[in-house]
């Protein structure tokens, strides 16, 4: 079988929160994650992997600073718990760098599989809580 054609983590309607901004950056989160399982089948080099890994963690920083500023601004009352996943995830992410650099080989792999069922988990639960609250606020609608 060609591994090239395997999407690692695959986008399905049961991840949509229905806010399409926030289904826009969970697909692209989603793309970066895939992005790195091609650079492992591919067999990257050190340097190829870092840029992906940072980038990938990056880009996850910054969808949760726009969903945290989206929580301030409808004063979101499961805001607190929510930061608290996101905190949780960023320090894992940290962690999975420093491993990475020291060269540790099962770091990539461990990293997509943590990463994926963390993003998975995170959101068709807190995500979509949040979603449902957006929708049903007349806030949100002014
Ligand atoms: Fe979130
Ligand atoms: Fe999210």
């Amino acid at each position: 079988m060609d591994k090239r054609g395997v999407t690692f983590l695959e986008w399905d309607p049961k991840y949509s929160v229905h806010v399409a901004e926030i289904d826009r950056q969970h697909k692209a989160w989603f793309a970066l994650i895939n992005g790195i399982h091609a650079a492992m089948l591919n067999g990257s080099s050190k340097a190829i992997m870092r840029t992906a890994l940072a980038e990938t963690t990056q880009y996850a920083f910054s969808h949760f600073a726009h969903e945290e500023k989206l929580m301030d601004e409808i004063d979101y009352p499961e805001r607190e718990g929510h930061v608290l996943e996101h905190r949780d995830l960023a320090r894992r992410a940290r962690e999975f760098a420093d491993r990475f650099e020291e060269g540790k080989s099962a770091t990539m792999l461990e990293y997509l599989v943590f990463m994926s069922e963390w993003v998975k988990n995170h959101t068709t639960t807190t995500d979509r809580k949040l979603g449902d609250y957006l929708a049903g606020s007349p806030s949100t609608h002014p």
